[in-house]
């Protein structure tokens, strides 16, 4: 994806080796949404003759940036790349076809349920028609502001014009990728083995001395990594502000793997900390801008360094992935049946700080919606919608 004219705030992106031999690119990050896409963080790290490339980006920009990174490693013997991704979402797959550029023999290893997802466009849309049964998406999702307004105005005449329309606006923004998807190696749900640190355990892939941890917390395939040599856990978008994004992201996998991972920590298996989004070149203009105050220091930095500061940034993303949802129940439960509308209206009065932090993050400037928070919060305990006349009504969950 091309960089949409703004070379000159992407070129302010640092790159940074954070442990021997592990780069972190960092990406870009602002708050508009559909005009200057977000790119996630990009990390390479060397493992003996292999580098293994973990998201990569959606500037076109920063290919050049990783394959200064992999010439270097290329005169000190590495043999070949092995790219993976931490969700098949357009921010972080868009320039998978460096590996074609790497001069190196390659693999690309994508988790299973990440298959349906790197088709970016499609996906969206599908996510959006599941949402359907709980709420009237195309009116929470698009205010009658400019340029969302179009959608308003097409979903008056017809729902599948405001469909179409907005399946065009995603494929702006996401589409016309290659991501090499069909040559990719597979990792299969069934070849997954379980790794334990401690007290806890996960399901997942090892890739050399790497240990690919099937979260499927963001999206259904998601994975972190767990570099045992410099106790690293990239967390991808596992500690992400915008979270739940998706009507699939799961509130209750967020809650349990940022719980788990904050156990790493503590019991010394983590010592250093990235993911897909951090950034200390653009997060603290937003924090600033929208006058919100970081519920951790690290929101506004690159990585977590040392075991308390890793487990105390876990520990905040658990505890906001769990007011969330706890708030969220307790606002329907204070108004009885309603629909999502409702809910989101009673759920903003909250003075939790989880809540007022989501809540500033406002679709489209960013991929957030209190709407698809309060939804997948309901799906998860188990609540079903039901149609009475025009509403879509839904009960407190027990
Ligand atoms: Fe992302």
């Amino acid at each position: 994806m091309a960089d949409a004219g703004f070379a000159g705030e992407l070129s302010k992106s640092v790159v940074a080796e954070i442990a021997p031999d592990v780069w972190m690119l960092e990406g870009y990050i602002g708050d508009q949404f559909f005009v200057k896409h977000p790119s996630s963080n990009i990390y390479i790290l060397r493992d003996g003759d292999s580098l293994v490339i973990l998201d990569t980006g959606a500037h076109s920009f920063y290919r050049s940036r990783m394959l200064k990174i992999i010439e270097r490693y290329k005169k000190e013997g590495v043999k070949r790349v092995i790219l993976t991704l931490t969700q098949g979402h357009f921010d972080h797959a868009s320039n998978n076809e460096v590996v074609l550029e790497s001069g190196l023999q390659w693999k690309f290893l994508l988790p299973e349920p990440e298959v349906k997802t790197i088709n970016c466009v499609t996906d969206m849309i599908e996510d959006l028609a599941r949402l359907e049964e709980y709420e009237n998406v195309y009116t929470s999702m698009f205010s009658w502001n400019w340029p969302t307004a179009v959608v308003r105005i097409a979903e008056k005449v017809s729902h599948p014009i405001a469909r179409a329309i907005v399946r065009r606006a995603f494929g702006k923004t996401m589409g016309g990728i290659r991501t090499l998807a069909e040559r990719a190696d597979i990792l299969s749900l069934e070849d997954r083995v379980t790794q334990r640190f401690g007290s806890v355990e996960f399901e997942g892939w090892q890739v050399g001395r790497f240990f690919l941890i099937h979260d499927g917390a963001h999206s259904p395939g998601h994975i972190s990594l767990y570099d045992p040599e410099n106790k690293l856990l990239l967390a991808g978008d596992v500690t992400i502000e915008i979270n739940p994004a998706f009507f699939y992201s799961s509130i209750d996998r967020l809650i349990k793997t940022s719980g788990q991972f904050g156990v790493m920590a503590k019991e010394g298996y983590v010592e250093l900390v990235g993911d897909g989004h951090r950034s200390k070149t653009f997060m603290p203009g937003i924090f600033e801008k929208y006058g919100l105050n970081p519920l951790h220091k690290t929101q506004i930095a690159d990585v977590a360094r040392g075991r308390e500061e890793c487990a105390s940034f876990f520990g905040t993303f658990h505890e906001y992935y769990s007011s969330l949802k706890k708030e969220a129940l307790s606002a329907h439960s204070r108004i009885g049946d309603s629909t999502v509308a409702e809910i989101v209206e009673e759920l903003g009065a909250s003075r939790s700080p989880g809540v007022q932090l989501k809540k500033a993050m406002k679709f489209p400037d960013f991929p957030s919606r209190m709407d698809v928070l309060v939804a997948s919060v309901l799906k998860e305990a188990g609540v079903r919608p039901r149609k009475e006349g025009k509403r879509i009504v839904l009960s407190p969950a027990e």
